[in-house]
């Protein structure tokens, strides 16, 4: 008998007992119906020859097998899924996205033949996904669904490390209670829907307009059964919370000789909800209470996974900056996590090198590194990596494995942008390091638009050796976003060149990150624009170039009608059209605070100015009020909907308080206002419309004499407040069809749309 043929066979038979490849064949069926029995996958040990090259981990090799189906061979289930993607975009030109979801079923009945063989290989082992602020900047109230299309998303691009925040809380109030801390001194800790984030990491605590109730951690719960069976059967390893050591106050009453220190002030929050209690990892409860944390999630999912997140000083202050006390506490704390679970891995966020480097000197790092004795048992996020990179002047993490991550996004905000260069070149150059293990998106939020390329680009880099041509890239991208249209008309093609050297190439890096429109922040007469750092305001690029990639769009729908009616055209188009008005507006801005503060101001041309202003935030409302993806009462509805119980008509309003108060104030008296602002149709027109006009008003009554922020702002804030109840007009749904609105708003505004 052949020996291959042997090995074939028990490769085979292998993969059938352990049914491991079902996973993928499900995600066939669940996106690709018509063609679940047009697949053959099949887990391959490649052979020691090539896995003996270093460089290459994931593997896979696409081929057209006997009976004319497609069979896809890989040596993870990550693989064959990367290799799935592959013939689905090169040769089917279908994909799936964010938000305006799967486009998968559009294929042919009968399944192209492939004469070349399709192979890869990851340059990475590990590829991770997840900030974790973007389970609550974005994913706070998904429902299952939305679950199944990012995790399809995810696997179909080849991430194996996702992070898997929901459901922590279940754990952690089990370990209270078994503290013997009362059920009011442990949810007096918790914070609200929208917040849990920052509770879990330490830099918030307590909750403002309502208490977290239980029904929510155990419907999060029964959610996060189901995301992290998902997660394994497409081949990924899940990384699931670990306990921190931030513990209610109360826990000098049950721990009566416990050491426990206090973290510092975040963000300027009012004591009472921040500052939050540390118990240290060197006090004998610590381990106690790790292990049955760990061991209780591990007994509800199962021996899911070894790698576990940490994060004790993101945005929060060691007690003491001493070299000895640093090394202790990850010494105890990597103890307790081995105590828990021999295997484990501990994962943490890197953000606090760069964020507070003051503190963070080479030494600190060294010695709390140090603090893990073995490197293999820690991976680093160098959470920054395409803007404030911080892998060289740690060298390497001090040997701890590490992965390249790109944020790009802050606070969910909107503006289209992206450094190109950075993201192709630079994790490509970081193979200079030995212990570099993986690349990632790290990104806040995920509230993307036509973004959504930033992403997909650096996981592709994964599977490529040379830094991704992005002019090729963007021209197969196209090919296959608007391929529902069967021919691409060539002037979307030049919109997304012109996209991709303009926005998408900053390389101005006094502006590191997705930019934020003035529109959305609270108005002034002064500070606005050209903000800088991660936060920016720039428009890094020629705004009338920028428009013609507008103006291509609308001219590829006078070539082919048929767009207004492709979901990903419209999702795309919006965003195009919102970015385009947005920059149009800081003109009117700058022209109304000019005609405002010039030696002879007359209030006419005030209010002139006043009103441009205004109606191009309502008619940018009205655009982004053709799609659901753009809309507040998405947001809103997501989030009453997990309202249940008794008391479910006040639960769902102190979810929606959570939904508003996190895009607006952030915090019970905007303590950071407006920092996941969005452009949302019906927050444009509830929220930002009414602070504009106050600014209006407010500057038809001063002078450049008599201008006082404080007054503006007080009346700014105080409607803001009042906008935080207000539940009116919450589930307005899509309203106007795009053509039209389009139309519409071409005419109004002939400067911008020529
Ligand atoms: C391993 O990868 C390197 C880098 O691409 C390549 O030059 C080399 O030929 C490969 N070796 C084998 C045995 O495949
Ligand atoms: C935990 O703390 C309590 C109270 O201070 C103490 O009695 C107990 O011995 C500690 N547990 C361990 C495992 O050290
Ligand atoms: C922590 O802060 C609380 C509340 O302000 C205070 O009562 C407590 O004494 C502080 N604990 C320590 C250890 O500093
Ligand atoms: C809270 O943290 C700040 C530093 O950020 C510190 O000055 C203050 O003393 C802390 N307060 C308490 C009660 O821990
Ligand atoms: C570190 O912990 C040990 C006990 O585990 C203790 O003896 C020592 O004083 C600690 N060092 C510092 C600097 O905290
Ligand atoms: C989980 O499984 C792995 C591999 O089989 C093993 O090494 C590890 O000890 C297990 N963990 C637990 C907590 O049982
Ligand atoms: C981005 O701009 C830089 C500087 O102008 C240029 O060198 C580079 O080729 C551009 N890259 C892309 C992807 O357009
Ligand atoms: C990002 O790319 C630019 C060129 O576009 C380069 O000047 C810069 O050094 C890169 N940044 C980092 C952090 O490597
Ligand atoms: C980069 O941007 C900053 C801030 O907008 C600006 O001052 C500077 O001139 C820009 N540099 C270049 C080379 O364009
Ligand atoms: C608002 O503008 C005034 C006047 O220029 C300035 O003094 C103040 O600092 C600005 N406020 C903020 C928050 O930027
Ligand atoms: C902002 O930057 C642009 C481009 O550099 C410049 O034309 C404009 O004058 C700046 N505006 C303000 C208010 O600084
Ligand atoms: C500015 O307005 C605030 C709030 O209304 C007021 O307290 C303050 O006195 C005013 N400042 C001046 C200089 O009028």
């Amino acid at each position: 008998m052949n020996f291959f043929f042997l090995f074939g066979v028990i490769a085979f038979l292998g993969a059938v007992q352990c049914q491991s490849v079902q996973g993928i064949y499900n995600l066939v069926a669940r996106r690709l119906p018509q063609h679940r029995n047009n697949f053959d996958f099949c887990l391959t040990d490649f052979g020691t020859h090539s896995n003996s090259n270093q460089s290459e981990f994931d593997q896979y090799l696409v081929t057209s097998g006997p009976n004319g189906k497609i069979k896809i061979e890989g040596s993870t289930l990550s693989a064959i899924s990367v290799g799935l993607h592959r013939y689905l975009t090169d040769v089917l030109k279908v994909d799936i996205y964010w938000y305006v979801g799967s486009q998968l079923n559009h294929t042919p009945s009968k399944l192209p033949h492939l004469g070349t063989p399709l192979r890869g290989a990851s340059t990475v082992p590990w590829r991770y996904h997840f900030n974790t602020v973007t389970f609550s900047y974005t994913a706070a109230f998904w429902s299952w669904e939305d679950w199944e299309l990012e995790l399809d998303w995810l696997a179909l691009r080849g991430v194996n490390l996702p992070l898997a925040w929901n459901g922590n809380e279940k754990f952690l109030v089990e370990v209270f209670r078994e503290l013997g801390l009362s059920d009011s001194e442990i949810f007096d800790f918790l914070s609200g829907p929208a917040f849990q984030a920052w509770n879990r990491f330490g830099n918030i605590q307590g909750s403002w307009g309502g208490t977290l109730p239980q029904s929510w951690i155990d419907s999060q719960f029964t959610l996060q059964k189901k995301i992290v069976q998902r997660m394994v059967e497409l081949g990924m390893t899940p990384v699931l919370p670990a306990f921190t050591g931030f513990v209610p106050r109360a826990i000098s009453r049950v721990l009566p000789g416990a050491a426990i220190v206090n973290g510092s002030q975040w963000s300027g929050f009012p004591l009472k909800y921040t500052n939050d209690t540390f118990l240290e990892p060197s006090d004998p409860n610590f381990t106690k209470i790790q292990k049955s944390f760990i061991q209780k999630q591990l007994s509800a999912y199962g021996n899911i996974t070894y790698i576990f997140t940490l994060d004790q000083y993101n945005e929060n202050n060691p007690f003491s900056g001493d070299l000895g006390y640093l090394r202790n506490v990850t010494f105890n704390t990597w103890k307790s996590l081995k105590a828990a679970d021999p295997a484990s891995i501990w994962l943490m966020q890197g953000w606090l090198f760069f964020s507070n480097s003051a503190f963070w000197t080479n030494d600190r790092i060294k010695a709390y590194l140090g603090g893990v004795e073995e490197d293999s048992d820690m991976l680093i996020l160098d959470l920054f990596s395409e803007s404030q990179p911080q892998w060289q002047r740690t060298d390497s993490y001090f040997g701890k494995p590490w992965i390249w991550c790109q944020v790009h996004d802050y606070g969910g905000n909107q503006g289209i942008y992206g450094q190109l260069d950075n993201v192709t070149i630079n994790p490509v150059q970081a193979h200079n390091s030995s212990s570099l293990v993986g690349y990632g998106l790290t990104m806040e939020g995920q509230e993307v638009g036509v973004n959504e390329i930033m992403y997909a680009i650096l996981l592709d880099q994964a599977w490529s050796k040379s830094p991704i041509d992005s002019e090729k890239y963007f021209r197969d991208w196209v090919s296959v976003r608007y391929s529902q249209s069967r021919s691409v008309p060539n002037s979307l093609y030049s919109a997304w060149e012109i996209m991709r050297t303009t926005a998408f190439n900053n390389t101005n890096l006094t502006s590191q990150a997705v930019s934020k429109s003035i529109l959305e922040l609270s108005p002034n007469i002064t500070g606005m624009v050209n903000r800088t750092g991660h936060h920016p305001t720039t428009v890094n690029y020629d705004p009338i170039k920028f428009a013609k990639a507008w103006t291509m769009m609308y001219s590829a729908t006078r070539a082919k009608p048929s767009l207004w009616s492709n979901p990903v055209f419209q999702y795309d188009f919006v965003d195009v059209t919102r970015q385009v008005m947005a920059n149009y507006f800081i003109t009117l801005y700058t022209h109304l605070v000019d005609s405002w503060s010039s030696a002879n101001a007359k209030p006419a041309a005030i209010r002139d100015a006043g009103s441009k202003l205004l109606a191009l935030l309502s008619d940018l409302d009205k655009v982004l009020s053709t799609n659901e993806n753009y809309l507040l009462s998405k947001w809103i509805a997501e989030a009453r909907s997990w309202a249940s119980g008794v008391n479910a008509s006040s639960v769902a309003s102190f979810y929606e308080y959570n939904a508003r108060n996190q895009i607006t104030l952030w915090g019970p008296d905007a303590e950071i206002n407006d920092y996941a602002s969005k452009s949302w149709g019906g927050l444009i027109s509830s929220y930002y419309v009414p602070r504009w006009q106050i600014f209006v008003d407010y500057l038809l009554k001063t002078t450049p004499a008599t201008y006082n922020y404080t007054a503006l702002s007080d009346q700014v804030l105080s409607f803001g407040l009042g906008w935080q109840s207000d539940h009116s007009d919450s589930f307005a749904g899509v309203n106007g069809e795009l053509p039209k609105v389009i139309n519409e708003v071409r005419k109004s505004w002939p400067t911008i749309f020529a």
